[in-house]
């Protein structure tokens, strides 16, 4: 089964072709980091007039990539959220569009499901349940225990923020720039972790959630200190960016990872998964392998496919098929349908 599924949550336009939920037959991304660098983060209208420019060159890309018509297609998916609603009506109003015109059936997609089912992607061996997956991204930081195909509970989540977002603040606060996530660790590369005794907050004992915003403003005080002028402006030397770096990357992912050992304690599981954007962090993945020697860690097997795309957005939209009926749509949807569905 071929799915054609698009992706506008939040600032990247995207597009994928993916068979039976697994192999991803053309993947296509355009990204707006140029646009949103010069603000320091994404504005919403001005993600979604973007998406308007780019969404149907990036389908045509995908279909000419895949060597694909659109006979090809057995169906569509979309992002039905969370994420920025100016963003989302692009992808579902274009989705909607192609489903009446060409009646094919339509599969609305949770964002974050898609992030788990990043996993699925190019991996040729079976997955085992249960499974723990820890989804750390932007907008969103869980810890999900899943029994079978889109059986999901919830079993930690973020009190305030997500591991990206932090990553993306104490960036700006360090001066690096946007998204912080990628360029806190090339900076973090040359620093010394121990330099800054940054809080591990792990919350009560027990307690599966997550909470970053005190680190943040751990770090904002270290900052502080070497503030030097009348205005409250100083220049932080580059030896200092990457020791903070160093240290501030290492609070997160020990933090994320004690908690995935945490639930891993408490629940009998398979397999232990990262994924979402901080997933493509080095740091991480290197002490999730180190705890988790002898078990199946799995994150996604490209870059790719950690931060934003459609492809994920694929396999979870086939594995929600397999489990319910969705019908060919002879109308075009009203915002009600991607909201009950
Ligand atoms: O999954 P994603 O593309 O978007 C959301 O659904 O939110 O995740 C984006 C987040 C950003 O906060 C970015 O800074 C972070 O993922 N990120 C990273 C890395 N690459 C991206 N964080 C840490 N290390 C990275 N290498
Ligand atoms: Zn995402």
């Amino acid at each position: 089964m071929k799915i054609l599924a698009i992706e506008t949550s939040c600032d990247e336009t995207a597009a994928a072709i993916v068979k039976d939920g697994r192999r991803v037959i053309s993947n296509v991304i355009a990204s707006q980091i140029d646009l949103h660098a010069k603000t320091g983060g994404v504005v919403p209208e001005v993600a979604a007039r973007e998406h308007v420019l780019k969404m149907l060159p990036v389908l045509d890309e995908c279909l000419e990539l895949a060597k694909c018509s659109w006979s090809d297609i057995d169906a569509l998916a979309v992002t039905k959220g969370p994420g920025l609603v100016s963003s989302l009506i692009i992808g579902t109003e274009t989705a909607s569009v192609i489903s009446y015109v060409k009646s094919l059936p339509l599969i609305p997609v949770q964002h974050i499901s898609g992030h788990i089912y990043s996993n699925w992607l190019d991996h040729e061996e079976d997955i085992e349940f249960p499974l723990l997956v820890l989804t750390v991204s932007g907008g969103h930081n869980e810890l999900i225990l899943m029994r079978g195909h889109h059986d999901f509970e919830v079993l930690g989540e973020t009190r305030d923020d997500a591991a990206g977002e932090a990553f993306d603040k104490v960036a700006r606060l360090l001066g690096l720039g946007y998204p912080g996530g990628p360029i806190i660790s090339k900076t973090a590369n040359s620093g010394d972790a121990s330099a800054f005794k940054l809080p591990r907050i792990m919350l009560e004992k027990d307690s599966l959630d997550f909470s970053f915003s005190g680190l943040k403003t751990a770090v904002l005080s270290e900052v502080m200190k070497f503030n030097t002028n009348e205005a409250g402006q100083g220049e932080l030397s580059e030896k200092v960016k990457a020791d903070l770096a160093a240290s501030f990357q290492d609070a997160v992912v020990e933090v994320l990872v004690a908690k995935l050992r945490r639930a891993a304690d408490k629940h009998d599981v398979r397999e232990v998964h990262l994924a979402g954007g901080v997933s493509a962090n080095l740091r991480l993945r290197e002490l999730a392998e180190r705890e988790f020697e002898g078990m199946k860690l799995r994150y996604p097997k490209s870059i790719l496919y950690c931060t934003d795309n459609a492809a994920m957005i694929g396999s979870s939209a086939y594995f929600l098929a397999q489990k319910k009926d969705f019908p060919v749509q002879n109308v075009i949807p009203s915002t009600s349908f991607f909201i009950n569905s």
